[in-house]
């Protein structure tokens, strides 16, 4: 890939089956699907016109960086992200390499279970506004006198019903997610889920990096096997947050696009909803630089300089 071409819709030459805000999802086969993460950004649930250099890019090798150590926590979808093994084992991507070379993740094909496993470590977003009028989260009481931002112990699952696109997930309580799920299986995804989150806000607080909440999710495979897929504690399924200017009692800067939020928060004008306006060069090339750097910081690696992981091929 060149050095600062930029993705805004893939156009694959395969079925596309989901274009999200920021994923183009195609079908390999039945089996497997080739994840493309492009360079969108959204902002406020709007997807902004200009695409951010190397935001897909890193999504993607955060999410590998992150299931490598995960690997013997939890099953995972994750095939491989390098060009040399996705093209080994799919010749028929070859042609279209520069497309999806490094923000591609060729994925075991699932069926996506359809609650959202949000697990709050800090007190904030749309969890703070719940608990300041009612005292709870997720509807379970919380101690009385948290303030905004503040630290969890032990963090919280607090699930939300996957939402249709343009519509905004709705929070649920775990009772909800029992009848939706059934028991089992809302025991064993809150046990996934607070496990897994507790490793990551762990390793990131060592990088100088809050992992103040993070959305998982899971599905079967063809084989019935439960396995956590999508994206993985990357800065956009998480609030990554800077340790050094962490303070309870308000909100904290995004790491990653802090940028692209103060421009638009002092723009007159725009009520929020889409279309977006443009954004000036500059708050774009500050939104790319805060993701490399989110990159380094977690990783201690220069994105370029990034050697995929491997994965066994789990066959
Ligand atoms: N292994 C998998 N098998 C099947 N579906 C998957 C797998 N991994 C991820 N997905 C799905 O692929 C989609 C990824 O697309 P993307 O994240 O861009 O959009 P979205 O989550 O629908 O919307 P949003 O823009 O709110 O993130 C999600 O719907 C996710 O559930
Ligand atoms: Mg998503």
């Amino acid at each position: 890939m060149s050095e600062n071409e930029t993705v805004f819709n893939a156009e694959i030459d395969l079925p596309l089956l989901h274009r999200g805000k920021v994923r183009d999802v195609y079908a390999v086969d039945d089996e497997t699907l080739l994840m493309i993460a492009s360079d969108r950004i959204s902002a406020f649930d709007v997807i902004l016109p200009q695409p951010v250099p190397h935001k897909g890019e890193v999504l993607t090798q955060v999410t590998a960086w992150w299931l490598k150590q995960l690997e013997d926590r939890v099953p995972h979808h994750l095939i491989s992200v390098d060009p040399e093994v996705i093209i080994a084992r799919h010749p028929g991507l070859a042609p279209s390499r520069d497309k999806w070379a490094g923000r591609a993740m060729l994925v075991r094909r699932t069926q996506p279970v359809l609650v959202e496993c949000v697990v709050r470590g800090y007190i904030t977003g749309s969890a703070w506004k719940e608990y300041q009028s009612s005292g709870t989260l997720a509807n379970e009481r919380l101690p009385a006198g948290l303030q905004e931002s503040e630290r969890l112990d032990p963090p919280i699952f607090s699930p939300a019903t996957k939402a249709a696109v343009g519509e905004h997930d709705e929070n649920i309580t775990f009772g909800q997610t029992i009848e939706v799920l059934g028991e089992e299986l809302a025991v064993r995804l809150r046990e996934l889920s607070l496990e897994i989150y507790e490793y990551g806000r762990g390793v990131a607080e060592t990088r100088g990096i809050i992992l103040a909440d993070t959305k998982f999710e899971f599905g079967f495979d063809a084989k019935g096997e439960l396995l956590l897929i999508d994206e993985v504690l990357t800065p956009d399924s998480s609030r990554f947050w800077p340790k050094e200017s962490y303070g309870v009692g308000r909100g904290q800067p995004s790491l990653d696009k802090q940028p692209v939020r103060d421009w638009l928060d002092a723009l007159q004008g725009w009520d929020k909803s889409p279309p977006a306006p443009d954004l000036p060069t500059g708050v774009v090339q500050a939104a790319s630089d805060r993701y490399k750097d989110v990159f380094q910081r977690l990783t201690h690696t220069a994105l370029a300089d990034f050697e995929p992981p491997q994965f066994g091929d789990g066959t």
